[in-house]
């Protein structure tokens, strides 16, 4: 097949790209290149891979890609990922989010092309605590500009569907984390760490609990269930078996990897680390465990071994 990879320079999306190359498909990647080009370096000379510098809120570039290639697929997963930025500059999402969505699917309009995966999130379901989260769970209000903006294309994926008879898979992420990793808290206690190795900042109040799922199975997921899906419209929640890890409990196994001890945890307070944060959900991923599909890790095991991934790449 020939795939389009929107946002495939990034973490999820450069991992995804390695793995539809090694199942013999031709990938096309699309990137503005947020996060710069070095994720995608080792693809730059394999025939099978070809690259786009672009925005991909603009229509024009959209439909120059696809116009040029013979599309099979489009895999979105180009996103504003940093959160706590999108919510002090609103626009970072409803650009990087929302417009990327609207401007794939007219261009997939445009050139017929018809498959569509998409990357979506928890957040799209908001703040609801106490409730174990279905793939059709309703009376969804997502309390940060990005779940806004994901459940936004979310709908319009839907309408696109139903009007131009596409094919559609949408995975709803939780928090996912391995090599290649930039941002999040995993990421940012090896950081503050490597600075200061006697105290941690951790922000809330550390019982904020969520679900941490390793990128390699997550990506195991996705191919998985890209392979043999369904026309119409399918949507997956993607979790871990296991219930999720609290941000005390990374910042405990974060210590014992890189090896410190008397670390004084100094918590900012609250119970979330900023506004627009859940600090806890619990998904029912039953439906996608009925595909055969297992996660190899356990959230505290992905976020072990995420720890090692990163010590081992020099952080
Ligand atoms: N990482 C997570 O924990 C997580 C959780 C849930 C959902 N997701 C979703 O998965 C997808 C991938 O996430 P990630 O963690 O790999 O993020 P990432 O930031 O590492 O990758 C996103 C990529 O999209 C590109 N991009 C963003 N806006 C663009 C634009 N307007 N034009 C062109 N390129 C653009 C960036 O340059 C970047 O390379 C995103 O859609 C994200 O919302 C991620």
């Amino acid at each position: 097949m020939n795939i389009l990879v929107a946002g495939g320079a990034g973490f999820i999306g450069s991992h995804l790209c390695d793995a539809l190359l090694k199942k013999g498909n031709k990938v096309i990647v699309a990137d503005k290149l947020i996060m710069g080009k070095q994720n995608i370096e080792h693809l730059m000379n394999n025939p099978n891979f070809k690259f786009y510098e672009m925005e991909l809120a603009n229509q024009s570039n959209v439909d120059k890609i696809l116009g040029e290639n013979e599309i099979d697929a489009v895999y979105h997963m180009a996103a504003n990922s940093d959160i706590q930025k999108g919510g002090k500059e609103p626009s970072i999402d409803f650009n990087d989010t929302l417009l990327t969505t609207r401007a794939i699917l007219e261009g997939m309009r445009k050139h017929n092309v018809k498959n569509m995966f998409f990357a979506s999130t928890s957040a799209v379901y908001g703040e609801m605590l106490d409730v174990k989260l279905t793939e059709t769970t309703g009376g969804i209000k997502p309390v940060s500009y990005y779940g806004g903006a994901k459940l936004a294309s979310e709908a319009l994926i839907s309408s696109y569907v139903s009007m131009c008879d596409m094919s559609v898979v949408i995975f709803r992420f939780p928090n996912v984390i391995g090599p290649r990793l930039t941002h999040g808290a995993v990421f940012d206690f090896i950081r503050k760490l490597r600075k200061n190795p006697h105290s941690l900042e951790i922000l809330g109040n550390g019982t904020q609990c969520k679900p941490y799922i390793y990128v390699l199975d997550l990506v195991d997921a996705i191919v998985k269930l890209t392979e043999d899906f369904k026309p119409g419209e399918d949507v997956y929640n993607i979790s871990v078996e296991s219930e999720g890890t609290t941000v005390t409990h990374i910042a405990e196994i974060v210590v014992d990897v890189l090896g410190l001890s008397d670390v004084k945890f100094e918590y900012t307070g609250g119970d979330r680390g900023w506004k627009g944060d859940v600090p806890r959900f619990s998904y029912d991923i039953s439906k996608v465990l009925a595909t055969g599909w297992k996660p190899k890790h356990t959230s505290d095991e992905a976020v072990r071994q995420t720890v090692k991934d990163a010590v081992e790449a020099g952080m």
